[in-house]
């Protein structure tokens, strides 16, 4: 199975003679042994099998294993949210003291729990921005840096991560690269072929893509020696907590992602639901038909907006004219490039306003990367909790609206949005 078209389709899971053919639910908390021999083989790690459905259950596998299997990774975790997933992803390796190295322009909630709730527990977030050069990113670096992270398409500001500029400051440094690739979905973009060693996702986004499920994966690239430095201490000596176990010499290339399991999942337990993993599961055997349709259908209507008179400014990296188009040139697949779209309105937060409401088929919601239309103005709703520099810092102004473009007919699409912008004129 060599094509990513295949393995949204069939990858995670494979039934035996007699087993259903669709991954099945497994709506339980627990797993039957005969002997208790067997179940301490379990919890020892000797075996694999399911006890617990805090620690591992048969659908989120599934899942697990299908993302995984889009990403090049060697394991994943599937957590309750895209938040969970990044804070496990981040605890599993900062302590206090430590500190993330941050482009500043991601998603807000991500902002916000680097930035206000991480420091509660000693670990400090230093941003840097987009397009700042590898010198002055290096700068803020020092020996308690544990982690590089960015977005792959920052949400809601649309910068693209330049791989190239990370990558090359994780390796010369030897500390580990997170991406946050939820806009962009290994269909368009697989980071780990960048130089990524870990891969998170709000599944709630395209991966689901119907608006039903909450959910969010940490994909392990199984590509960092964490014995090379000091720098990882809790990867190279005894786990007291798990039976002395050495991540870095007993698990293998899946050493971040069995210890974010085996200690975070375990202490934390924000598991990812079956039934959640399930839909999402459900949710991915198209995800590689409705990125083509989606950046299709963006494409039209940032076209359509760059020509506008009701316009200041579009961001798309799709647009030729866009500071991100060599870079969406160089990363994604087939000149794809999502389908959020962000602009500018003329007449500010009053036209912004006027501009939602005429909009038809585009709904005002809190949630992106649907099947369905969606429109949102962060500076009013998702990102009001910023202050005005942190706002901007993040790359959003108050005029800026976020329209995430469904699959529905591009024309249909393209004549709703000119509607409205001639309504918020007016
Ligand atoms: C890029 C990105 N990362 C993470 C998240 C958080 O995901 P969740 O809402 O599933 O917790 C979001 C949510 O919008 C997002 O857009």
């Amino acid at each position: 199975m060599k094509d990513i078209d295949t393995k949204c389709v069939q990858s995670g899971y494979a039934p035996a003679n007699g087993e259903a053919r669709l991954l099945p639910i497994y709506q339980s908390t627990t797993y039957k042994y005969d002997t208790p021999e067997e179940m301490g083989d379990l919890f020892d790690l000797k075996k694999d099998g399911y006890f617990y459905t805090r620690l591992a259950n048969p659908t989120v596998a599934g899942l697990e294993n299908r993302i995984a299997a889009l990403d090049g990774g060697v394991g994943a975790v599937g957590c309750a949210s895209g938040m969970a997933a990044s804070t496990l992803a981040v605890l599993n390796v900062c302590h206090a003291g430590d500190n993330i190295v941050s482009s500043a322009t991601i998603y807000g909630g991500t902002y916000n729990l680097f930035s206000t709730t991480l420091p509660k527990v000693g670990i400090e977030t230093r941003f840097v921005e987009p397009f700042d050069k590898a010198e002055d990113i290096e700068k803020v670096i020092d020996e308690n840096t544990k982690v590089l992270f960015c977005e792959t398409i920052a949400n809601p500001a649309m910068y693209v991560a330049d791989f190239e500029k990370w990558a090359k400051i994780a390796k010369k440094h030897g500390i580990l690269l997170f991406v946050d690739n939820t806009l962009a979905t290994p269909v368009i973009c697989r980071p780990i072929e960048h130089g990524a060693n870990v891969v998170i996702y709000s599944t709630t986004k395209y991966m689901d893509g119907h608006g039903a499920a909450l959910g969010g994966m940490v994909v392990d690239g199984g590509n960092f020696d964490f014995a090379a430095s000091d720098r990882y201490k809790d990867f190279v000596t005894p786990d007291e907590s798990y039976h002395g176990m050495v991540y870095a010499r007993d698990c293998g290339k899946a050493a971040f992602s069995v210890k974010l399991r085996v200690q975070y999942m375990r202490d934390i337990g924000a598991q990812m639901a079956p039934m959640n993993a399930f839909l999402t599961f459900l949710g991915v055997d198209t995800l590689h038909l409705r990125m083509p349709r989606h950046s299709e259908n963006a494409l039209k209507v940032a076209q359509l907006l760059e020509q506008s008179p009701y316009v200041e400014w579009v961001k798309y990296g799709g647009l030729e004219s866009d500071v991100n188009y060599p870079l969406v040139q160089k990363y994604f697949d087939k000149g794809m490039a999502s389908g959020m779209v962000t602009f500018g309105i003329k007449g500010g937060r009053e036209a912004a306003s006027k501009f939602q409401k005429a909009l038809r088929l585009f709904k005002i919601v809190t949630h992106i990367a649907d099947a369905r239309s969606c429109v949102l103005h962060p500076a009013s709703t998702t990102h009001r909790q910023l202050s005005d520099s942190d706002l901007a810092s993040c790359g959003i102004s108050d005029n800026l609206i976020r329209l995430s473009v469904g699959i529905e007919s591009a024309a249909d699409i393209v004549e709703d949005v000119k509607n409205a912008l001639e309504a918020s004129a007016k």
